[in-house]
């Protein structure tokens, strides 16, 4: 039975399932964090399950690891494969230029690290991620616990001389207190409103010694691939410029759906 979807959950389904179609047998696949990259890991355990799709597949946090064995996918580590064909995963943001920024859920640092292993990297959305400057999503930034209060004066005087509209900083709560990452790390975000410029910016934060890396991925997306709530997909080409588009039928019938219910 396929349960009905919200508009906002067709989207990111269908742009994951579009994604999905690029994943081959043979390939050393990275996987994303968060609830886009959830539906693809979802996708890609029907493949593996019901097509014998042959992958190996490194997860970006601990919740995909966990997602993925959960629906049949073999993983592995990256030091363990070196390097990667194609990293999938969502974003908070991305602009013309398929500059993003990342890190919402708090998994940026490995997301980083695994897309920049990889030949590819193909950043799944929904419509409501595509900005035309980045900023309104706060910028996630990956603070080490010691002197983490210095960190944060020094990220703050550091935000002075930015090209930013906003220069608000407040670190990360969870239910439990302070958000700590996969590393044992807490998430310090930047309200900054417009970030006039990215490179100078990232390339500053990441100077600070407490600070680990920051959400702006420069330069790395190489497609974005945009779901709509109608079951239509656009994908966005940043080497071509060309965008091609898709319709997924809804009505297909897929075990992706039924393993949710089951959830
Ligand atoms: C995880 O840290 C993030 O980078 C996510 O990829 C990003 O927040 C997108 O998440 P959603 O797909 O849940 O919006």
């Amino acid at each position: 039975m396929t349960p009905e979807l919200s508009p906002i959950d067709t989207a990111k389904f269908v742009a994951a399932k579009t994604a999905a179609g690029f994943v081959q047998s043979g390939m050393r696949v990275g996987l994303g964090t968060g609830s886009t990259a959830a539906w693809l890991v979802r996708c890609l355990g029907e493949m593996v399950q019901d097509h014998g799709l042959k992958i190996q597949a490194v997860p970006t946090s601990s919740r995909t690891a966990q997602l993925a064995q959960d629906v049949g996918i073999e993983v592995t580590t990256l030091d363990q494969v070196g390097w990667l064909d194609l990293t999938i995963d969502g974003t908070d943001e991305f602009d013309p230029e398929f500059n993003l920024i990342k890190g919402g859920g708090g998994a940026h640092l490995q997301e980083k690290i695994v897309a920049m292993a990889s030949d590819q990297m193909i950043v799944i959305a929904d419509i409501s991620k595509e900005v035309q400057t980045l900023g309104a999503f706060h910028l996630p930034v990956e603070v080490i616990p010691f002197g983490m209060k210095t960190t944060q004066k020094l990220v703050e005087e550091t935000l002075i001389s930015m090209d930013v509209l906003g220069r608000g900083t407040a670190f990360r709560q969870a239910d439990s207190g302070l958000f700590v990452t996969d590393e044992g790390n807490h998430i310090l975000d930047l309200n900054l409103g417009r970030i006039g410029n990215a490179y100078q910016l990232s390339l500053a934060l990441n100077q600070l010694p407490g600070v680990v890396d920051n959400g702006l991925f420069l330069d790395i997306c190489d497609k974005v691939i945009i779901g709509y709530g109608d079951g239509r997909v656009d994908v966005r080409d940043a080497k071509t410029g060309e965008t091609s588009g898709n319709r997924i039928d809804l009505a297909e019938k897929t075990n992706v759906f039924t393993d949710m219910a089951e959830d």
